[in-house]
């Protein structure tokens, strides 16, 4: 059997109204049975449509988040919470603070750590994670790099929550949002790619043609720690939801095989890559 499943969407919008359909029926069914749901989450401009169709069926939907618990991938070493570009003030602004997840259930690293404590604190992300019982479900972005979380070129297959140093390249795509390269932090911590790959369901999402090249290289490519997205390629439980626009270096489109192109609100609408 070959992974991951590669979904192409008309948009955006339409992909993440299938994934957070998804996710409420996990959340929904966990609610029935009285169990936790455990979310992995993404900072970055691609699942923002996703914290929106979440938002819009908490508010309209009745879709409750006091079963989940959360871990976020990432935060930026150096960044106060407060800090307008930190992960934590992102997730509140576009999720949290719209959604009855209470406070304690919510675990990002921190970003403002003694050196002498970093190890330990990531070693407690990790136990937080297993004593949680593990990622339910993973939403991930791409870097330009082809990085999951912030594991950037040469981090290894089964590398765990840890400081890391961001590449140039990372530097530099965020420079806007922090009004300059230099105002962007050099180090962050994030978990591993051995921690992403322990979910037992994963879902990277990818927008617009910037995402094209990176995408191919991952899904295509082979299995290197220079682009950390292609360990997926292994994870039996992977989809890759993109728009047109980030699937057009794919060979596999237009044509039928392998990929099929999505163009009405599907249910189950992925083949495998
Ligand atoms: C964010 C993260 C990163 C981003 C990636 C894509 O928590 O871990 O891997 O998902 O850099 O960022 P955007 O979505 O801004 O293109």
């Amino acid at each position: 059997m070959s992974f991951p499943s590669i979904c192409v969407f008309d948009s955006a919008e339409v992909a993440v109204r299938e994934l957070a359909g998804e996710i409420s029926e996990l959340i929904r069914s966990r609610a029935a049975q009285g169990r936790m749901a455990v979310l992995g989450l993404a900072t970055g401009n691609t699942p923002l449509p996703l914290y929106q169709e979440l938002v819009r069926l908490h508010r309209h939907h009745g879709l409750s988040f006091a079963n989940v618990v959360s871990f976020n991938l990432d935060e930026y070493m150096g960044l106060a919470r407060e800090h307008p570009q930190s992960y934590w003030a992102f997730m509140h602004r576009h999720l949290f603070d719209h959604i009855d997840m209470p406070e304690s259930h919510i675990h990002l690293p921190s970003g403002i750590l003694p050196e002498a404590d970093i190890a330990a604190h990531c070693a407690e992300y990790e136990a937080r994670i297993r004593d949680a019982g593990g990622l339910d479900f993973q939403v991930l972005g791409i870097g330009g790099t082809g990085h999951i979380g912030f594991n950037e070129p040469g981090s290894p297959k089964d590398s765990r929550t840890r400081r890391v140093l961001l590449d140039e390249l990372t530097r530099r795509d965020a420079s806007t949002a922090f009004g300059g390269i230099d105002q962007v932090p050099t180090q962050a911590i994030t978990m591993g790619c051995g921690t992403i790959l322990e979910a037992r369901r994963i879902v990277l999402l990818a927008w617009g043609p910037r995402k094209a090249a990176i995408v191919h290289t991952a899904l295509r490519g082979p299995l290197t720690e220079q682009v950390s997205a292609s360990f997926l390629q292994e994870h039996p439980n992977t989809s890759f939801f993109l728009d047109r626009d980030a699937a057009s270096s794919l060979e596999c489109l237009p044509s039928a095989t392998p990929c099929r192109s999505v163009t009405t609100p599907p249910r189950r609408a992925c083949v495998p890559g």
